[in-house]
């Protein structure tokens, strides 16, 4: 039997990026571990399993990461959810604030069907500006938002209250 590692251990903090005050949670070394991916895949998706996920809702850019793998795990669609200007075909857009910016964000018009159940992912939820955009396009053409899961939660930030807020599940892995 494999015993599970500490997830928090394999993200490095990377002080003052993108803006001074900032301490950037970097998954790119919790990525290029492979135990540690693969943990926290399978981490991610075991609640899912067998509750029938239509599709993944990946935020980019780090949620297309995870999203392609959960989405390969749960045999569902994945959806791409872009900075504007990036997707080819006709989208619905939304602007949103994060921990440091505002931007605006695309989805396909067409990219989930009405009544299609979606678990929304990202890398990290810090303020949830960025995720609260997403579940809004996702609602927005009919989609329902089963649960959104994140691997890095900034509890002290909020963003898990104001997903919940929403009427939103949330789950993370590591605070
Ligand atoms: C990061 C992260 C989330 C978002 C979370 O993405 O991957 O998408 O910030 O912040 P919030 O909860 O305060 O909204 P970023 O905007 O840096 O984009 P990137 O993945 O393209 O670098
Ligand atoms: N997105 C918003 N805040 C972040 C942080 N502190 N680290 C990584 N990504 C983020």
């Amino acid at each position: 039997m494999s015993s599970k590692i500490d997830l928090a251990a394999s993200i490095r903090a990377i002080m003052d990026y993108p803006k001074p005050g900032i301490v950037f949670r970097d998954i790119t070394t919790l990525l290029g571990d492979a135990v540690a991916f693969r943990q926290a895949v399978d981490e991610l998706v075991a609640p899912y399993q067998g509750l029938g996920i239509d599709k993944i809702a990946g935020i980019e850019a780090r949620g297309f990461i995870l999203g392609g793998a959960l989405a390969h795990q749960l045999s569902a669609g994945f959806v791409p959810i872009r900075k504007k200007g990036k997707l080819p075909h006709d989208t619905v857009r939304i602007a949103y604030s994060l921990e440091y910016g505002i931007d605006e964000m695309e989805m396909h018009v067409d990219a989930v069907k009405p009544g299609e159940k979606v678990i929304l992912t990202d890398d990290l939820i810090a303020t949830g500006g960025t995720a609260e955009g997403a579940v809004k396009l996702l609602r927005q053409q009919g989609a329902e938002v089963v649960s959104a899961c994140f691997v890095i939660d900034l509890p002290d930030i909020g963003g898990r209250k104001k997903l919940e807020a929403l009427g939103v599940q949330v789950r993370t892995l590591v605070e």
